[in-house]
């Protein structure tokens, strides 16, 4: 292994998001939504988080956009203290998270193209830059020609993809994803699983809640699982003989786990296509996504194996090497109007 690769390897062991006893009470709750969760999440992870209904998952993405705060504890993310951010620096915060909901919330007046441009004209970005990277996106989330339908002319999919699109343009560190694929069905579910797998594959590290079992076990990344608040599992490569390090599995009173019924199986998966990536650079790709992935969540800290990705992939032609790094066309214009 080359140097810059060894170091490479381990700039993605840098946390991402830290929770240090972070306990969150709603008012006039007796019972905790979130209960003394410590955990880690590394550059690059892929985290599935899971739970049943009510378990903290909304709760516990709404803390990492600092959307609402912890009654105690502290959280960081991408090294800062959330407490240290005030009201007028967010938005600034904000610029390095994507999030995708259940239902999408796209602006129904506006066409896909708009949607996904329209965070980029509110922090300023110029027309150059727009112009280049909203086409980009929508091809990458395989929407290509379809800039100009509004919302309600989409599938739920199609809608969910420029939601993925508004979320990544702004190429942020970190996406979280709330139920991404809760109205979908399961194949539809599946392409938008192979579309997030290839959103990390540019080191972006993600986040999803999700009550679907069979997504978690067909994906095999870290899962953490929820139940009443408290972290009672945190497995890495989870799925066909996953590792515990945070033991026990919840039982129910039959001695059977609290998952959903899988949605989301093996053949579904293997059918989804994606639409959005030529064939001859899917299984590079897929084999990097692979090996970043493995070097970013194994349980013991180790030095992953080469990545050798391919000498021009998707990614790099899309200009996503690197989540946050600068694109062609950007001008490095962070606020001010659009020109
Ligand atoms: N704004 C709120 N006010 C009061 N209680 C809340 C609020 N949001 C969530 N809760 C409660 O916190 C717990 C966790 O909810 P949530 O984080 O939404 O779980 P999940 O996303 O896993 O369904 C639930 O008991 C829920 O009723
Ligand atoms: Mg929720």
């Amino acid at each position: 292994m080359s140097l810059q690769r060894f170091f490479g390897a381990i700039h993605k062991l840098k946390p991402m998001i830290r929770f240090d006893t972070v306990t969150k009470t709603y008012s006039g709750q007796s019972k905790s939504a979130l209960d003394t969760i410590n955990v880690e999440i590394l550059r690059g992870e892929f985290v599935f988080l899971v739970g049943a209904s009510g378990s903290g998952k909304s709760s516990f993405i709404r803390l990492i956009l600092k959307e609402d705060r912890p009654t105690s504890g502290s959280i960081h993310v991408l090294g800062q203290d959330l407490l240290s951010i005030s009201t007028g620096k967010l938005p600034f915060f904000r610029r390095n998270l994507g999030v995708v909901f259940q239902d999408f919330r796209l602006l129904p007046n506006k066409t896909v193209y708009e949607n996904v441009a329209f965070t980029l004209r509110v922090i300023g970005k110029s027309r150059g830059y727009i112009q280049s990277a909203v086409p980009d996106t929508l091809k990458l989330v395989g929407l290509d020609g379809k800039d100009k339908r509004m919302p309600h002319e989409l599938s739920g999919g199609e809608q969910q993809r420029v939601a993925i699109a508004r979320a990544i343009v702004n190429k942020p560190q970190i996406l979280l994803a709330d139920e991404p694929t809760g109205n979908l069905d399961p194949m539809t579910s599946a392409g938008i699983m192979t579309l997030l797998e290839r959103i990390s594959t540019s080191g972006t590290t993600i986040v999803m809640a999700t009550h679907e079992a069979g997504i978690v076990d067909q994906m095999q990344r870290r899962v953490i699982e929820l139940s009443a608040g408290r972290i009672v599992r945190d497995e890495r490569d989870a799925g066909y003989g996953g590792r515990t390090v945070n033991k026990p599995r919840v039982q129910l009173p039959d001695g059977s786990t609290p998952v959903a019924a899988p949605k989301v199986n093996a053949d579904t998966m293997r059918e989804a296509q994606p639409l959005y990536i030529e064939p001859e650079v899917t299984d590079a790709v897929t084999d990097a996504a692979a090996a970043i992935s493995l070097a970013a969540t194994g349980a013991v800290p180790r030095l992953p194996r080469p990545v050798e990705l391919p000498s021009q992939s998707l990614v790099e032609r899309l200009g996503l090497t690197g989540a946050g790094g600068p694109r062609e066309g950007d001008d490095g214009q962070d606020v001010g109007p659009t020109r």
